[in-house]
């Protein structure tokens, strides 16, 4: 669902001194976009609509560029995190052990897409590479916790363990 203008949350006082000092810390932020939205990431851990607008209305950008970057480059997160993050390994090690499989009854079981959250805030979903333990595959990781050779019917149990 998309926010009209008006509908928008105002921006604290104190968020906006720290957008600034993101600004003043690019180089020449309207050239320099990645890097103004990779700072605003580090700083709030998402990228926040507002902040957005408030990147663009600062700098001269037009927000409909901040936010094609922001949909393109998956290391940008549009939603807030989860208390926990679950991150799928789908490198090719866990790929041709059933990673696509436990990726998608993750999906299911949870309502969303990778790189979201779910509407309790309880987990966000992400993909990666390789975790390094290519013997366990498939492997999935939740919260820094390294669970091997998973099956789609261990998934919810592993879930539980996690309130
Ligand atoms: S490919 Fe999954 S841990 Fe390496």
């Amino acid at each position: 669902m998309t926010e009209t203008q008006d509908e928008k949350e105002e921006l604290s006082w104190k968020e906006k001194k720290e957008l600034e000092k993101i600004i003043d810390s690019v180089e020449d932020p309207k050239y320099q976009k990645i890097e103004l939205l990779q700072k605003t990431q580090e700083k709030y851990k998402w990228l926040k609509d507002e902040h957005m607008g408030y990147l663009a209305e600062s700098t001269g950008v037009s927000y409909t560029d901040l936010y094609g970057i922001a949909t393109f480059y998956t290391q940008f997160k549009l939603h807030p995190p989860g208390r926990h993050k679950i991150s799928v390994c789908m490198g090719t090690g866990c790929h041709v052990k059933g990673g696509r499989e436990i990726l998608e009854k993750l999906k299911d079981i949870l309502e969303i897409d990778v790189n979201e959250t779910t509407e309790d805030r309880r987990f966000s979903l992400d993909q990666v590479r390789c975790l390094g333990c290519c013997g366990l595959a498939p492997v999935i990781n939740v919260d820094g916790e390294t669970f091997g050779r998973v099956s789609t019917k261990e998934i919810e149990g592993i879930l539980k363990e996690f309130k």
